[in-house]
């Protein structure tokens, strides 16, 4: 996505040890499509693969189903906390294959339907998707050993709140059938739950080209109300909370992921213009009489885990770009 962003800024994302070559791989944030990682001397098959039962599976490796943004983060984090582990990704599609590869996540259509059994299984695969979500989360649930630690990354979306309130990791959530998209996130946080998984709750993603603020840029006028207040968190605080959690081994518990700095939907575009790092204009918020939102606090989650976010406020992370 072009945002105008002012300043290309280059990161170096993936130095990692897989499959005895070194694949460094370098990121602008002016172009961050598939085509920006380069592999070298690097013969890298984009056929599927193959999940064989005979695969030995060590005390440390990661199953990730929906390897997209959040999930390849959480493979390069987990990679440096326990280098030589071997990391696996499922996706819906063998689109983004050659890409897993280089970066060494082992990919494949079908990890949750071999016969391997894996200590450490993130879910973080979002539900538009599938035609069968809740059927993908119990198969990924039940290819977990029970060693590790099973996760799902699920939504904040299903607290009960729209009028700007106050939650907390316990507030109370929507009622089953008032709205099918909260229905099948509490859906499958039960399967996961009874699994003896744990569930993250988060707010929404963001990173310099992705997130509300991108799409708002784009969009230029919104047909929302101004006022809403939402809540946030950097695509790098959700995979070092969510690895934060994997590691200490949890059961049954819901986390909630956010940076504790709510903001109005007008609040987050006035900042992004008095950053000067976009060259897009934003114009304006339309809405009137739509829902409000909610405040978002996980001071029991930061304690509990012992995380706390490296982008502290969206406001500091323009700071940052
Ligand atoms: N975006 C937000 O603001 C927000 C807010 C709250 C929670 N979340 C949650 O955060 C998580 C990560 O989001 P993200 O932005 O990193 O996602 P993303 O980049 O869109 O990742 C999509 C990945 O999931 C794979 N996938 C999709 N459906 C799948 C399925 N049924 N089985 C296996 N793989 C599947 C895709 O495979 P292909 O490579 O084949 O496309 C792709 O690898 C999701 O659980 C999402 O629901 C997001």
């Amino acid at each position: 996505m072009e945002l105008g962003i002012r300043s290309p800024v280059h990161a170096t994302l993936f130095h990692h040890f897989s499959n005895s070559l070194l694949f460094p791989a370098r990121l602008t944030l002016l172009n961050t499509t598939s085509s920006s990682f380069m592999a070298t001397h690097l013969h890298v098959s984009s056929e599927e693969f193959d999940p064989s039962p005979s695969l030995a599976i060590g005390q440390h490796d990661l199953l990730i189903v929906g390897p997209g943004i959040l999930g390849r983060l959480v493979a390069h984090n987990w990679r440096q906390e326990y280098s030589g582990c071997q990391v696996f990704g499922q996706t819906a599609t063998t689109n983004h294959h050659r890409e897993l590869t280089e970066i060494g996540i082992n990919p494949s259509l079908k990890w949750t339907k071999a016969s391997l059994k894996f200590p450490y299984v993130i879910f973080c695969a979002p539900p538009y998707q599938s035609s069968d979500y809740l059927g993908d989360l119990r198969l990924a649930a039940s290819c977990w050993n029970g060693e590790g630690a099973l996760l799902f990354t699920s939504s904040s979306a299903p607290y009960d709140c729209n009028d700007n309130g106050l939650c907390h990791e316990d507030s109370p959530v929507v009622p089953t059938g008032r709205s099918p998209r909260t229905d099948v996130l509490l859906k499958a946080e039960k399967i996961v739950l009874e699994f003896g998984g744990s569930v993250l709750r988060l707010s929404g993603l963001y990173k310099v080209d992705k997130g509300a603020h991108a799409y708002w840029l784009e969009k230029g006028i919104v047909e929302s109300r101004p006022d809403h207040i939402l809540n946030l968190i950097h695509y790098e605080d959700a995979a070092s909370l969510s690895v934060a959690i994997l590691k200490k081994q949890f059961r049954g518990r819901i986390f909630l992921g956010c940076d504790n700095h709510p903001l109005s939907r007008q609040e987050v575009m006035d900042l992004v213009y008095k950053s000067g790092k976009f060259s897009k204009k934003f114009e304006k918020f339309t809405g009137t009489d739509d829902p409000l939102g909610k405040r978002l606090n996980n001071s029991r989650t930061r304690q509990e885990v012992g995380w706390e976010p490296k982008y502290s406020s969206f406001a500091h992370f323009l700071e940052t770009i």
